[in-house]
């Protein structure tokens, strides 16, 4: 497994890093990085998240790349998402919600969502996220509140919930052609984050909610054979609905 670390750039954020570090499973260090090591960065007024290779240009900790440029279309409800996600939601539970992308997505997009996600390192990620909402007003505005995320297995923690969707992102298995590499953000995913038994996951979901939604690669296979499915260009999403509702 790859090396987890939490250092601060800041001389008043040492405790939270190392309160940080305990959190995520991960180690308080600010010697070098390794090739392997994967490290939260805390500054002054900002979090990154580093590899050995992105190291001082970072991925930002936060929700602020999700594209909600009025008339640019991705918050609509008439894209492949909204519509696979349907009108009568209301609460989306993202039950793989990794760096929460989708999830701020689907909740800028106007739903009340609750992201799960297992990995510790990977929570302490979207913990931090979610925190520097607080720094963008215009973020704050649009999300009210209606973003929030619980850390564990989501074959237990669904159980638990009562949502109208569950949403669904498996890990896509990366792609062989180096050109072909996925962006920065999924490959650091799929170095971090253990691959997942999407089929029980599915089994489980649907005996929670009456509608579950699966993003896959647009060609790639599906888990089982969905009952719709909407297509974007690169991805499209399988939807299952519980017949018996
Ligand atoms: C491909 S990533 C999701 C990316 C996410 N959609 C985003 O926008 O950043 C899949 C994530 O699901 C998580 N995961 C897989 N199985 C899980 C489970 N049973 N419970 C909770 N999280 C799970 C993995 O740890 C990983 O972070």
């Amino acid at each position: 497994m790859s090396i987890r670390s939490v250092e601060s750039r800041c001389p008043l954020r040492v405790e939270e890093a190392k309160q940080l570090a305990l959190l995520a499973g991960a180690v308080h260090s600010s010697s070098p990085m390794t090739t392997d090591e994967y490290r939260i960065v805390l500054f002054d007024d900002r979090e990154e998240l580093w590899d050995c290779r992105t190291r001082k240009h970072g991925m930002a900790l936060s929700f602020r790349s999700v594209d909600r440029r009025v008339g640019a279309g991705n918050l609509s409800h008439k894209q492949p998402l909204g519509r696979a996600i349907g009108s009568k939601a209301q609460i989306i539970v993202d039950a793989t919600a990794g760096f929460g992308h989708d999830a701020s997505r689907l909740a800028c997009m106007g739903w009340d969502v609750i992201g799960i996600e297992r990995d510790h390192f990977l929570s302490v990620v979207l913990k931090l996220s979610l925190e520097d909402v607080a720094r963008c007003d215009e973020l704050q505005t649009l999300l009210s509140g209606r973003l929030s995320f619980l850390h564990g297995d989501a074959t237990t923690v669904l159980n638990t919930l009562n949502p109208d969707v569950i949403y669904l992102d498996p890990m896509f298995t990366p792609r062989k052609k180096r050109s072909a590499l996925p962006k920065k953000p999924a490959q650091i995913l799929q170095a971090l984050a253990k691959p997942s038994d999407d089929q029980n996951l599915l089994c489980v979901a649907q005996s929670v909610a009456p509608r579950v939604v699966v993003k896959r690669p647009i060609d790639g296979p599906s888990i089982v054979e969905p009952h719709l499915v909407f297509k974007g260009r690169l991805v499209r999403y399988d939807v299952y609905l519980n017949m018996n509702e």
